[in-house]
């Protein structure tokens, strides 16, 4: 579902990359917050921080049955393998196959501003790593070959218009 305060592709915002926090603050919890209420109303399970225009290394996830918000994440650790469909927020209408580890143990700091490892499985684990491309600049796009992604582009820009009268 498209929403007013999510950016959309080709927006360049979404090919930045996103700065470390350097401090855990009352704006840092407020964002958090702000990113919980966007991904609900859009009824996403995980927001990264520069889809709503904020380059801080910032994500969520909420796949109904676990959630997890995640500050300055940093992949440990990675086991299993398995392809699946993903779809993001940020490319309505786009869905992408792609190939990815099933277990992730993840560094970061938790919505408390407590330092904390997470060992994640499964949809989340896929979703937290789809995030964690976010604060990079990559987008699902980016694992198509460059026949797919031209055909990607047509199409995309087919349904954009059509998208906006
Ligand atoms: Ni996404």
């Amino acid at each position: 579902m498209r929403h007013k305060e999510i950016r959309v592709f080709p927006d360049p915002v979404l090919r930045e990359k996103a700065q470390e926090v350097k401090r855990f603050d009352e704006g840092i919890r407020e964002v958090i917050q702000r990113m919980r209420r966007i991904m609900q109303e859009a009824e996403g399970i995980g927001l990264a921080a520069p889809q709503i225009g904020i380059l801080q290394r910032i994500i969520v996830g909420d796949t109904g049955e676990e959630r997890v918000a995640i500050v300055n994440p940093e992949i440990l650790q990675a086991e299993g393998e398995d392809v699946m469909e993903e779809g993001c927020l940020s490319i309505p209408g786009v869905y992408i196959e792609i190939r990815r580890p099933t277990w992730i143990k993840v560094r970061g700091i938790d919505e408390n501003g407590d330092e904390k490892e997470w060992e994640i499985e499964g949809l989340l684990a896929r979703v937290v790593q789809h995030e964690i491309d976010h604060l990079n600049g990559t987008l699902i796009v980016d694992y198509l070959s460059a026949r797919e992604y031209m055909r990607f582009q047509r199409e995309y820009e087919r349904l954009m218009s059509g998208d906006e009268e």
